[in-house]
Formats: structure tokens, C-alpha cells, sequence
């Protein structure tokens, strides 16, 4: 089938981020979120690729996730400071859950692992009754990764349709919320 002549991209496939400690972060996020280890390679292996490299995938496609270590770096987590002064550091990665009993088992998940929820659980939605007010129409919470990378997990998030008005995870059309953009 030809792409759509308004736009050659697919979709956003997949982000790499820096971590301090390959073991530790590979442990991390098989176990949090059940990726498989498609492959890793030593810094310098290629010759232009001078960071270790692990490929992680959680379906079929190579990878949706690669973690990279630049050994010899002076690592040092995330924090607070960051958020006042430095680089320009992504704010946060989210991983959709199946559906909203998957997005509790995570909860579950997440405790037997031992791992501070930093934010939530709460419902992003301004017309939600139970919202707080914020964007996307979804139910979240907020985790951070060994290196202090905050990481969102959701369910349920709204879809948009053609004629802009968003669309509940229910398939309900939420009439007075439209985007202005087509
Ligand atoms: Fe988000």
C-alpha cells in the first residue's frame, strides 16, 4: 500500500538512552516490563560505533528500546537539579499497558519490585470526573529507572478522530474536547 502523501512517517519506533551500569539497567527493564534481549555488543565492535549497545524488544519488531553505555564515562543519576540547569535530557519515556487490569498488575509489579511510584496513580483528563485537569485522557503513574529516567506507565489513553473530536478509551466521542489541527 502507497504511504499516506501527507506523511512518509510511520510512526515514533524507538528511543535510546544513556545508562550508567549496562547489567543493572538490562535486569531493570526485562524485569519491569518484559522486554527480551535481542542483542548486545561491545563499544568499538563497529568501528564507528564506539557505546555499548543492547537491543531490546517486547513483540516481534528488532528493537523498542536500546540501551547504550559509553564506558569510561563519569556517570552520574538524574536529579532534581537537572530540571533547573543542564543538558536538554528527554522529561520522561511511557509504555501503554494492555488495558486498565494490565495497568493495575504493573501497579503490583512495580511494588514487588520495590520501586517508588514517584507520581500517581492519576486520571490526565479535563473531562474525566475524576481527572486532575492534564492532557491525553489516560490513567498514568510515574516510576524512575536505576539512573533516575523517569519512566510513565499508562492505559486507556483517548484516540482522535478524523474530524478532531477525541474518542474515550470506552469509543465514547467526548463532543467538546477538539483539536484544532487535521
Ligand atoms: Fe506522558
Amino acid at each position: 500500500m502507497a504511504h499516506d502523501p501527507k506523511n512518509p512517517i510511520k510512526l515514533f519506533h524507538h528511543m535510546a538512552i544513556d545508562v550508567s551500569d549496562m547489567d543493572v539497567s538490562i535486569k531493570f527493564y526485562r524485569q519491569l516490563f518484559g522486554y527480551k534481549l535481542s542483542e548486545r555488543h561491545e563499544a568499538g565492535e563497529v568501528e564507528a560505533i564506539q557505546v555499548e549497545l543492547a537491543f531490546l524488544r517486547i513483540q516481534n519488531n528488532h528493537h523498542d528500546m536500546v540501551l547504550s553505555h559509553t564506558p569510561g564515562k563519569n556517570y552520574r543519576a538524574r536529579n532534581e537539579q537537572d530540571d533547573i540547569e543542564g543538558t536538554t535530557l528527554f522529561h520522561h519515556l511511557a509504555w501503554q499497558c494492555q488495558d486498565h487490569d494490565a495497568w493495575l498488575e504493573m501497579q503490583e509489579r512495580v511494588k514487588e519490585m520495590g520501586i517508588e511510584v514517584i507520581r500517581g496513580p492519576v486520571v490526565h483528563s479535563a473531562y474525566d470526573p475524576r481527572g486532575e485537569g492534564s492532557w491525553g485522557e489516560n490513567e498514568s503513574f510515574y516510576v524512575l529507572d536505576p539512573d533516575g529516567h523517569r519512566l510513565e506507565i499508562f492505559c486507556d489513553m483517548a484516540t482522535i478522530d478524523e474530524d478532531g473530536t477525541f474518542v474515550s478509551y470506552t469509543g465514547e466521542r467526548i463532543e467538546e474536547a477538539v483539536v484544532d489541527e487535521l
